[in-house]
């Protein structure tokens, strides 16, 4: 049986929620990461760095009680919209706790009405954070209805983020959860200040898993899955050891009834098996050993943050996933997997 010994890893792109639901899924988190990026997209949206203090207090109450013992930190990042001032930019630079800025385009993904409708409004806000060094993490895909689903995070590059990297050159740019060949190529070609996070299900899974036999809300998740050819780039990225490329699970829980109905959310929740699920798509192309500096090293690097001293260890025997998991009150939470099982298991 083989084991696998890595440095603890972060998850660079989560998402925790708030009440109920927070403290249904921070253990699993918590278990194997020792950091987190912890997603604004809340309902209102974390926008200022008291928001995020109160958020962040909220987490660590939870934490308390989810029965983990190893140490967890989340890192906190606001909500940016069409009226962020650079003030707010300042006192998170100065927060200790605020590690970057997300920008939701309006309408793009669960929770982003409040997102930003133009990015020209932000331009005094991103002039700031360039300065500054705070990262801008972009959801990157546009919304316009005539653009095809699958098109949006490449049409987004070319009319967003390209523009934009040329008026701010210095600003520090995270393209979450990419999912295209020409999003990887992007960011290949980009300065040193521009990097990806990868989620384990965009390796795993290319958009067939969405119509496997029938439909499958399960498998929905933004940006949607794409073609094998991207799978094959975004694999290819990950197991590059080019350090622009790290983990991010975009775990994103919702109830089981959000998901399936007439008109179900976009998310996956992965974190039950939020490193073991990497550790399958490494070794599919016989890359374990490319897998420590993806999900320990990289992250922490471009965040400018120490990597952790600590360990884990996982072993390659499978373990069940459960076909759900107690989330909200009569309203499960159908993880990635249900019913089936993962290959690789953390060790306690
Ligand atoms: C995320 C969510 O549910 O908050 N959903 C998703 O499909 N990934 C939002 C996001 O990251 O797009
Ligand atoms: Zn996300």
């Amino acid at each position: 049986m083989r084991t696998l010994t890595l440095s603890r890893p972060d998850d660079w792109h989560l998402h925790l929620r708030d009440g109920p639901a927070l403290a249904a899924v921070i253990g699993d988190t918590a278990r194997r990461f020792a950091r987190a990026i912890v997603m604004p997209n809340l309902d209102p949206p974390i926008t200022t760095v008291a928001q995020a203090l109160a958020y962040r207090a909220r987490i660590i109450e939870a934490l308390g009680k989810c029965g983990v013992s190893t140490a967890f930190e989340p890192l906190m990042t606001l909500y940016l919209t069409d009226h962020t001032r650079p003030a707010e930019i300042e006192a998170a630079c100065a927060s200790g706790v605020v590690h970057a800025l997300k920008l939701y385009p309006a309408g793009a993904t669960t929770h982003a009405e409040r997102g930003v409708t133009d990015i020209a409004h932000c331009f005094d806000v991103l002039a700031v954070m360039a300065e500054r060094g705070l990262p801008l993490l972009v959801h990157g895909e546009v919304t316009d209805a005539e653009v095809d689903v699958f098109d949006r995070e490449a049409v987004f590059l070319d009319r967003v983020l390209a523009p934009l990297l040329t008026r701010f050159p210095h600003l520090r740019v995270v393209l979450e959860h990419v999912t295209t060949e020409q999003g990887v190529d992007f960011v290949r070609a980009a300065g040193p200040g521009v990097a990806a996070t990868l989620t384990a299900h965009h390796l795993l899974l290319n958009r067939n898993a969405l119509f496997q036999g029938g439909i499958r809300p399960h498998h929905y998740c933004l940006p949607v899955l794409k073609r094998e050819r991207h799978r094959r780039a975004l694999l290819e990225a990950a197991t590059s050891g080019n350090p622009k490329f790290f983990l991010g699970t975009d775990s994103a829980p919702h109830a089981r009834h959000a998901k399936e109905a007439a008109c179900g959310c976009a998310g996956c929740y992965t974190a039950h098996a939020g490193i073991e699920l990497y550790a399958e798509a490494f070794d599919a192309v016989g890359q374990l050993d490319r897998l420590e500096a993806f999900a320990s090293h990289f992250g922490a690097d471009f965040y400018r943050l120490p990597r952790n001293a600590e360990s884990i260890r996982l072993v390659e025997r499978a373990t069940e996933v459960p076909p759900q998991f107690p989330y909200l009150t009569d309203d499960p939470l159908v993880p990635l997997r249900a019913g089936g099982t993962v290959a690789w298991t953390l060790e306690a």
